[in-house]
């Protein structure tokens, strides 16, 4: 079964080991290319040296990002997961002491004792669960969260940068096409909700202070491949125990995955782009 938050789509992944070493890859991956940041510098910045601070992680998944600002942090600065699911969380006893996690969904009103509450509030790699219907209302409820002056900062894969490529562009890569059509449709409207840069923080009254694009680069193509491989393989786990109730019964998507892998291996790639969202509550912080 895929799990459904009443506003959210469903979230077509799992919450086992394996999604666990894909999510803390694919973290990997994306520290290194915001040159091992894991805030915004100007977000860092401008909260570093206030005398309390909170930060929220929103859908926080295995709380590796989170855990890894307590680093940077002093210690007596609020570091706070939420996500639907407490399944990839750390034990408790192997968090640093000031990082609290909890299973909340993202689409229900917080509780009143983190409202108006923090510094900033983060949410990444949650665009497979947004449409134009949900959007707004998922952002509301993470802005009741922000101090005045607190920052809102979204980081997320842009599927409209989804597309097949090769080092030989006569390689035939059938495969790696459909999972570039897979991540599109997924996504069809997106056109509809991310209009330009940061337009969805304005819509919701943020004043928008920064919008850029992350850029894969090539030596870093065959991590992003795995990202894929491993997707897939979590979808074909997926599929196979929905439809076949947890037998072995080879699924024909796990075929097409070893084809995949090979196209990987000969050289093809999904192109790609991230976009970092800014926006401050309006207000002078406190
Ligand atoms: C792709 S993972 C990203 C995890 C983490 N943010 C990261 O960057 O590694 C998406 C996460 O969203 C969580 N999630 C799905 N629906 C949610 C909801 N309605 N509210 C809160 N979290 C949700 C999932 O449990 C999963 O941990």
């Amino acid at each position: 079964m895929t799990e459904t938050s009443l506003d959210g789509s469903p979230y077509i992944f799992g919450h086992d080991y394996r999604s666990s070493i894909r999510l803390n890859y694919q973290h990997m991956l994306i520290k290194k290319l915001c040159d091992e940041q894991l805030l915004s510098p100007n977000v860092h910045q401008s909260i570093a040296s206030r005398s309390s601070i909170r930060i929220a992680d929103i859908a926080t998944g295995t709380a590796l990002w989170l855990t890894e600002l307590s680093d940077v942090f002093p210690a007596h600065a609020e570091l706070h997961g939420f996500d639907i699911s407490s399944n990839q969380y750390p034990p408790q006893e192997w968090l640093p002491k000031n990082v609290f996690l909890h299973e909340h969904d993202a689409f229900k009103p917080f509780a009143p004792e983190y409202l108006g509450s923090f510094d900033v509030v983060n949410l990444r790699f949650f665009i497979t669960l947004l449409n134009k219907e949900n959007i707004q209302p998922l952002l509301s409820n993470l802005i009741t969260l922000l101090k005045p002056g607190g920052f809102l900062q979204w980081l997320d894969f842009d599927p409209r940068s989804a597309g097949a490529i090769a080092i030989d562009p006569n390689l035939p890569m059938p495969r790696t096409q459909s999972v570039v059509t897979m991540i599109r449709k997924a996504q069809p409207d997106v056109n509809l909700w991310i209009l330009h840069d940061a337009e969805p923080f304005e819509a919701a009254g943020l004043d928008t202070t920064a919008y850029k694009s992350i850029h894969l680069r090539n030596y870093l193509r065959p991590v992003w491949n795995h990202c894929h491989i491993m997707g897939m393989k979590e979808l074909a786990r997926r599929l196979s125990r929905d439809t076949t109730g947890g037998s072995d019964k080879l699924s024909p998507l796990l075929q097409q995955i070893k084809e995949l892998e090979a196209e990987f291996a000969q050289g093809a790639s999904i192109d790609a782009q991230w976009f970092m969202m800014i926006g401050r509550m309006p207000g002078a912080p406190r």
